[in-house]
Order: C-alpha cells, then structure tokens, then sequence
C-alpha cells in the first residue's frame, strides 16, 4: 500500500520475528508503515521474517530487550516473550527479565522518544480463573511461586510499570490481554495444545490429552489477533485498557482434538495424560469492552483457520512450501524423525554467561 510520508511511521516491533511479531510486521508493513524488528532469536526465527529480506521499510536487528535500546521509533508493540511453556519454563529467570527489564527498558525508549507504547499481555494474568468468562476487571488467581509464574507474574508486573508510567510520567500507553492464539508460523515444538494436536495427527499419532480433555479454551485466529492489536494502537490516546483480545467461542480439548482429526483425515487415537500443575481447567475472554471501543471481534472460526494451520504444519513436514514459510532443514528434520521433536532455541542468549549483567544478580 503505498503511504505518503507524512502519514509513514517507523514501528518498532518487539519479537517480531515470533509467531504474532512477524505477522504484526506483515500488517504494518501492508499499511505502508517501515518496521524495525528487534528480536534475539530465542524462540523466533528468521524463517518467519525471510519473505521480507528485500523490503526495504523492514529492518532486523538481533537484540535482546532486557538490555536497553537506542533507536527512534514513532510507535513500539512490545511483543517479545517466549510465550509457550516449553518455551518460558526452558529459562525461568530469563523469562521474568524479559517481561520485567524488558518493559523497562522499552517503557523508557517510549518515555525518551514520547512515543506510544503498547504491550503483549497475555490471558495468563488471570492464572487458574474463579470466574468465566473473564472480564478485564478481574484480578486473578495466580500462583506466585509455581512453574507457570515466570510467565505469569512477570506479565503482571510488567502491566503495573505500564500503568505506572502512565500514571508518573504521562505515557501514552496500551494494554492488550491476548488470549490463546493459532495459525501459521506456530512454532512445531512449542508444546501447545493446536500445534501438539495438528503434528500427532498429521503423523498419525496417539493425540494426547491432558485430565479429561473437558477442559475448555477458546482459540482465536492470528488475523483476528493482529487486527485487534493494531485497532487498540490506534485507539484514542484515553483508552489504556487493559483489554483482552480473544476468540470466546469455547470449545473443549477433546472437540479440538476431533476436529483436527477430521480435518487431517488421521488415523491417530486419543490418549489420556495427567493434567499438568497450574493447568487452568477453563479459560473464555469476556470481549465486552474490545468490542465497544474497538469495534472489533474475532471472525475466523476455529474450522476455517485451522486449514491454513494445518496446512502450515503439512508444509514443515513435507516441506513443500520451503518458499511460503522457509522451513529450515533442520526443523523438518527434527520434526520428522522425532514423535515430539525438540525445540532447540537459535540462540543462547537465555545463558547468563551472555549477559553482560550478571553480576547484578
Ligand atoms: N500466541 C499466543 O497465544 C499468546 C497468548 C498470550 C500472549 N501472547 C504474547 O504475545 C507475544 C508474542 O507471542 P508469540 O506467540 O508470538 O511467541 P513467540 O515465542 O513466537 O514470539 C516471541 C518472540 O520474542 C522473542 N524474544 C524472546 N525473548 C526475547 C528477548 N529477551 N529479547 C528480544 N526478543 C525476545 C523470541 O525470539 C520470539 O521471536 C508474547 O509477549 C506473548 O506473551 C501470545
């Protein structure tokens, strides 16, 4: 699209070469904005990014946002987070630092440029919720000393420095509670219900799921998702949030489970695992206030986006779309000759002998 220059911003996407950052980036940089993504590769890749190698309005910089950033930037999404349990359990410490030092240091960039700011917060807020669906005014139940509470009290600490850099110093910011979000680019390994569900039946294996597999979540398409988010950055300046942003059609794990399996035509059969500590037995966002001040709700449903999801998965395995999501040799090796492959971050910028401030621990 082709923007004037005036009307052009320069949006720092943090995580951008993540699941949701790099389709963030897509849609900036289909509106006519550039985009500058910072991401240090832990559980990102360059893969989700590769397609964008001769735009000139993208830009990649590898860098970690638990140290600070200097650059000028008209608007920040700060996305990055592992956001998977494999993946936020895999370095706990670094996970809090990263949702914790992470929003300082981008909280002090926008404070420093006056620009706005906006955050990835995560349903996880409200940990193993007491009231359904959830609306934005509901506190949570989260435990504080769990496996989980990495993820979740950091995401919750860094909602308080938003708001406290609201209150302090006037920030302009944005708080977006996503709920749980699929589609392609997923990572294979990320040990998440759709893309654990989607890789089993693709290869015909037992489907596991957890406790009963009554448990309930709502699954919202990643257009969906990025939609919302942009629509909340351009909200007025009044409207903070926190808003949650989510599909809150419920289905349970066993539905999901069926549907995939209808969809893939698999062979595979269901398997009946204990439920893992702090698994939330129902999660459903009350999309009440998105829809009243954004105008937005989610208009994918699960049956339609999980083609272009399993499509995206087939692809990895059969690699026969190397040129649509530039799968690497490596990830289809791994997730060919293993029934659950294992995910091996590019970097090691999680190892604290990386980071030039471990002294200060
Ligand atoms: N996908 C979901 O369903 C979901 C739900 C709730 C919240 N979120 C939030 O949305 C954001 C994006 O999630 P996602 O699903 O795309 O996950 P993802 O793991 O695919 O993307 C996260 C990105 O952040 C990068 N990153 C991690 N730590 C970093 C650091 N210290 N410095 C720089 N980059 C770093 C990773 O390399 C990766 O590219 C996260 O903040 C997550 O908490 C996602």
């Amino acid at each position: 699209m082709a923007r004037l220059y005036e009307s052009r911003k320069r949006v720092l996407v943090t995580g951008g070469a993540g699941f949701l950052g790099s389709h963030l980036t897509d849609k900036l940089l289909s509106q006519g904005h550039e985009v500058l993504c910072a991401d240090n590769l832990f559980t990102g890749s360059k893969r989700n990014i590769d397609h964008l190698h001769n735009e000139p309005r993208f830009e990649f910089i590898r860098h970690d946002i638990t140290l600070p950033l200097f650059v000028e930037v008209d608007e920040i999404y700060n996305l990055a987070c592992p956001a998977s349990p494999i993946h936020y359990q895999h370095d706990p410490v670094q996970t809090t630092k990263t949702s914790v030092h992470g929003a300082i240091n981008m909280l002090g960039l926008a404070k420093r440029l006056k620009c706005r700011i906006l955050q990835a917060s995560t349903s996880e807020v409200y940990g193993d919720p007491t009231v359904h669906p959830q609306t934005e005014n509901y506190w949570g139940n989260v435990n504080p000393i769990g496996l989980r509470s990495c993820y979740d009290e950091g995401k919750r600490c860094a909602e308080t420095l938003f708001f406290d850099y609201h209150r302090q110093h006037g920030l302009d910011v944005k708080v977006a509670r996503i709920f749980n979000t699929y589609g392609p680019r997923m990572h294979q390994a990320d040990g998440r219900v759709v893309s654990n569900f989607v890789m089993q039946a693709l290869r015909d294996k037992p489907i596991t799921l957890y406790g009963t597999g009554k448990q309930t979540r709502s699954f919202c398409y990643v257009d969906d998702l990025i939609e919302g988010l942009v629509r909340l950055m351009e909200s007025p300046s009044g409207f903070i949030g926190p808003v949650n942003l989510g599909n809150p059609d419920e289905f349970s794990i066993k539905e999901l489970a069926l549907e995939i399996l209808r969809q893939t035509n698999s062979r595979s059969e269901l398997q009946f695992l204990p439920l893992p500590a702090d698994d939330p037995k129902q999660r459903r966002p009350d999309i009440a206030l998105a829809k009243s001040v954004l105008n937005w709700q989610p208009v994918v449903p699960l049956a339609d986006g999980l083609l272009p999801t399993i499509a995206h998965f087939t692809s990895l395995i059969r690699n026969i779309s190397a040129q649509t999501f530039a799968a690497s040799k490596i990830a289809i090796e791994a997730s060919t000759k293993s029934e659950s492959p294992e995910w091996i971050p590019e970097n090691r910028a999680s190892d604290d002998t990386h980071d030039p401030r471990k002294q200060a621990d």
